[in-house]
């Protein structure tokens, strides 16, 4: 399929990442995670790094000639995305290398799906509203509320097979349009 880019945020949902490495992997993504530091909290990144057949990415890499090693993005799952990550994302603040890395590969235009994990106090706060509707009005897709069937304080079990649907989806479309405006 591609390089799928999932960005993890510090909650406990960040325990599951593993049922989403083994999915995608099994659908033929190559799997690259990049997690914050409070995300290595909540997850055992050696078993993360040993599923994915990685290193989990939480700062910069640079190559012996001193640039800056970005690793290739065909789509991207932020989950669990924290209230901190959606609102630093939405705003612009690049402070840390997952969320420089997020809105270099969001500025790209690459097939973006947004999995938030607040509780309902958080979710009724305005600025994240606002963040919210930031990132859905640059083209990510955020997998939230009744009408997706992940609310806040939900009972149901984190929607990682959505997200991978979803973006799974996004990108195929986005390949049809390319390939149609090249006259394909
Ligand atoms: C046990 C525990 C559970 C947490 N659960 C959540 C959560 O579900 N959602 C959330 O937005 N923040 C949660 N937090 C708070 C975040 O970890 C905190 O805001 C942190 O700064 C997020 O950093 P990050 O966005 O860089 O990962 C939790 C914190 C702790 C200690």
């Amino acid at each position: 399929m591609g390089d799928l880019r999932l960005v993890v945020s510090g909650g406990p949902d960040a325990g599951g990442v593993l049922d989403l490495i083994t999915a995608a992997s099994e659908r033929g993504w190559t799997v690259d995670v990049t997690a914050t530091k409070n995300a290595l909290e909540f997850m055992d990144p050696s078993e993360v790094a040993r599923i994915s057949g990685r290193p989990i990415r939480t700062t910069y890499r640079f190559a012996p000639d001193g640039t800056r090693i970005s690793p290739p993005a065909d789509a991207m799952i932020v989950a669990p995305a924290t209230f901190n990550t959606i609102n630093k994302l939405a705003n612009g603040i690049a402070d840390t290398y997952p969320l420089s890395s997020m809105a270099d590969v969001i500025g790209r235009g690459v097939p973006t799906v947004l999995v938030p994990a607040v509780n309902e106090p958080l979710a009724g706060r305005r600025p994240f509203r606002r963040s919210l509707d930031e990132l859905r009005a640059e083209g990510v897709r955020v997998l939230f509320g009744p009408v997706d069937g992940w609310v806040p304080g939900s009972t149901e079990p984190f929607p990682w097979i959505k997200a991978l649907d979803l973006v799974e989806d996004i990108f195929g479309l986005a390949r049809v349009d390319s390939r149609a405006s090249l006259g394909a």
